[in-house]
């Protein structure tokens, strides 16, 4: 157990920690290291140097190391061999698992289930704990609308609201209360709108009005402020033409002043000093000063700091306060995690021993469950024994699905599908069809494949992206299941068999094409370690699938960006209108493909009912909507039920709808349910120069997906 002391015995231990370092060794906390270059997500850097660095106290944290042996040695030389024996830090990058992998976090955020995710993180801290890691570089909390980023398999999706409730359940995950031996540190990443970057080109800039920023990017991270976060990561975009890195007004006026963040701002890798080529700074010395001035805490890889901030204090052009507030936060993080009282907790030699157990196992197979989402059935699904099923397609024996930032995963590790098949003592037929990127020769796969198919009834093909064709660096610009694989679909199409689609990606793909000739879409993502198990329990409906999606699928690259949460148009597309000035394409619909919240279950929900208690909200009275849910099937299934508002006469466009609640409720066959929500004068507020409520009236709509259209109305009256 970690010694729990309160936030001011720390600071007076700190304090009295820092009267007795040099400037030299306060700067040398503000400095996070690679050992070995074990942790390159970035351009290469000479770690050489790094034991005498750490003995002479200039080393704060190391990121990326997961070999127990030398993080032993590496605390051994800092604990034993500097002059003020301070612990260090060490981070890494586990965002959806550490030897369990988790279903990449996009489709985590389909499971819309907030204790599943929390449980989940708890097991991802339990095995992190055990493997030398005080604190883990997630969650990622940015809101995406553009799935040609490589990055929104990290992220929640879309919505402001739902991502904060996510960014809760992480951290609450990862950290408990900071006072177990399975609690490790967090990270909310990357401050701020990362995922705006233009052309969904990572490391591109990116532009925003306040109103967005405060609107729609922030709230996660107000969220995970909230919940104590024990660090924030800046990102690598320019935000309105300056480096987040070193920008004072969202460091310093935004994240410190108005949203009240104490703890530690580590740079992202190497963000420091890639300033140069944002050309918003002339040197490493100007990059140091620019990055103090703005209050970060911690310089990650880049050495800006160690190597040049001693030289300004000396000559005045900084105060030594601000390295000493720096240097307080990084000692205050250290004590909050118990380093200080034992700097070599969490180090386990048989870390091993401490992964992969069965119950830990049974959580991932659950979230990967949850995180499945079926788009289409005719109602060939769930499939049973008795039917002559062809298994086709590059991922029906492809292990490597846990997706990037995989942790300590092992592709050993993971169940295919075909594994799960023959687990359960299926019958079914199987041909590989094509590989997963082109290679030559595929024709001789697709013969092969033809045969099977033509003395079978139902055809499951298991198609998608590589597994590294999402993740940092990884942007598409052709988000299509790879073309070799989409000729293998379509010659099989030709059949005329029922053909059940599997998605396997880091990112919705456009899937107009099939839509309509499948009997069957189930979107798979990433699921990580237990893929197989939930997909083969869903496919022959062992669980029922429950997953909704959080990021709206395209019609086509050309509608990129489209979500659901948009601002209204002087020209609305009003369905069937003749006015040809109205907001649209002339070839396509401007309605994605799949909206925000769809996602279908072997159930069947019909929604009735909506209700208020009153038609009035003030800040001192909140009202309750309800509406009642049958499950129309003989099926046992989740719903997860949605609340929206839209907002009429505000002093600002307010978007067509805006997620205000959800729901997840299991149903009995034909049982119904009254759902309730509590809606109260905070969830009508919206940004105008600061969070306010105007008096106006409100939709409030309850349904199955964000397209839902039965509404109530209330009023909102300031009391
Ligand atoms: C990477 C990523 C960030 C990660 C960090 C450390 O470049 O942007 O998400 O935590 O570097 O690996």
């Amino acid at each position: 157990m970690n010694k729990k002391r309160t936030e001011k015995e720390i600071s007076v231990l700190v304090q009295e920690l820092m009267n007795k370092m040099t400037l030299t060794e306060k700067i040398g906390q503000m400095f996070q290291s690679s050992y070995d270059g074990s942790a390159k997500t970035g351009p290469d850097f000479d770690n050489s140097d790094i034991l005498k660095l750490i003995r002479d106290g200039k080393v704060g944290s190391i990121i990326g190391q997961y070999d127990n042996e030398i993080i032993y040695k590496l605390q051994e030389n800092a604990v034993s061999c500097s002059t003020m024996k301070i612990p260090l830090l060490f981070c890494n990058d586990i965002i959806h698992g550490c030897r369990i992998i988790f279903p990449i976090n996009l489709a985590m955020s389909c499971s819309w289930n907030m204790s599943l995710i929390k449980k989940s993180m708890r097991v991802v801290a339990y095995e992190a704990s055990h493997s030398g890691v005080h604190l883990t570089f997630s969650p990622m909390l940015d809101l995406v609308r553009d799935p040609r980023w490589g990055r929104v398999m990290e992220s929640n999706g879309e919505d402001p609201y739902l991502s904060s409730q996510i960014a809760k359940a992480y951290v609450k995950g990862y950290q408990g209360n900071l006072d177990s031996d399975n609690d490790i540190g967090s990270c909310a990443k990357h401050f701020v709108g990362y995922g705006a970057c233009v052309g969904g080109r990572d490391y591109d800039s990116v532009d925003m009005s306040e109103m967005s920023l405060f609107q729609y990017y922030l709230p996660p991270f107000i969220e995970a402020i909230k919940n104590n976060v024990q660090m924030i990561m800046t990102s690598f975009n320019t935000f309105n033409g300056i480096p987040v890195t070193m920008n004072r007004y969202l460091l310093k006026e935004v994240l410190r002043k108005r949203l009240g963040f104490k703890n530690v701002i580590i740079s992202d890798y190497t963000s420091s000093i890639e300033i140069l080529n944002h050309k918003t700074a002339n040197s490493l010395e100007d990059i140091s000063y620019q990055c103090i001035k703005a209050t970060l805490d911690h310089e990650m890889i880049g050495r800006s700091y160690i190597e040049n901030i001693e030289k300004f204090v000396k000559l005045n052009k900084i105060s030594e306060d601000l390295i000493n507030e720096a240097c307080t936060r990084v000692l205050s993080l250290k004590y909050r995690l118990g380093l200080f009282d034992n700097p070599y907790k969490n180090i386990y030699i048989d870390f091993k021993k401490y992964w992969l157990k069965p119950n830990n196992l049974k959580v991932s197979l659950k979230m990967a469950e949850e995180s499945i989402c079926l788009l289409e059935n005719d109602g060939i699904l769930p499939l049973n024994k008795k039917q002559k099923v062809a298994f086709i397609g590059p991922f029906v024996k492809e292990k490597r699905v846990i997706g990037a930032w995989g942790g300590k995963g092992e592709t050993e590790d993971t169940v295919s599908i075909y594994e799960a098949l023959v687990k359960r003592n299926y019958q079914f037929a199987y041909s590989e069809g094509c590989k997963i990127n082109q290679s030559d020769g595929d024709e001789k796969y697709l013969s092969g494949a033809i045969n099977i198919a033509n003395e079978s009834d139902v055809l499951v093909l298991a198609l998608g992206e590589d597994q590294w064709m999402t993740g940092e660096s990884h942007s598409r610009s052709d988000i299509t299941i790879p073309l070799h694989q989409r000729k293998l679909l379509d010659e099989l199409l030709k059949l005329n068999k029922k053909v059940i689609l599997i998605v396997f990606s880091g990112r919705p793909l456009i899937l107009t094409d099939y839509k309509d000739k499948v009997s069957g879409l189930i979107y798979a993502w990433f699921l990580g370690t237990m893929s197989g198990e939930a997909l083969v329990n869903v496919i022959f409906g062992k669980t029922n699938p429950s997953g909704k999606l959080t990021m709206s699928f395209p019609y086509s690259i050309g509608q990129i960006p489209v979500y659901y949460n948009r601002l209204p148009s002087g020209r609305p597309n009003i369905p069937n209108s003749t006015n040809e000035y109205r907001l649209r394409y002339i070839d396509i619909p401007i309605e994605p493909l799949y909206p925000f919240g769809y996602g279908l279950s072997y159930s069947k929900f019909k929604y009735e009912k909506i209700q208020l208690s009153q038609t009035t909200i003030t800040n001192k009275q909140s009202i309750n909507v309800s509406i009642e849910i049958t499950n129309i099937s003989n099926i046992l299934g989740l719903e997860i039920v949605q609340l929206y508002i839209e907002a009429n006469n505000f002093s600002v466009s307010r978007p067509v709808k805006e997620l205000k609640g959800f729901k997840k409720v299991s149903f009995k066959p034909n049982e119904t349910k009254k759902v309730i929500f509590k809606l109260s004068y905070k969830d009508l507020q919206y940004y105008n120069n600061k969070f306010v409520n105007e008096e106006g009236t409100y939709k409030v709509f309850i349904g199955p997906s964000s397209n839902c259209i039965d509404f109530v109305e209330v009023k909102y009256i300031k009391s």
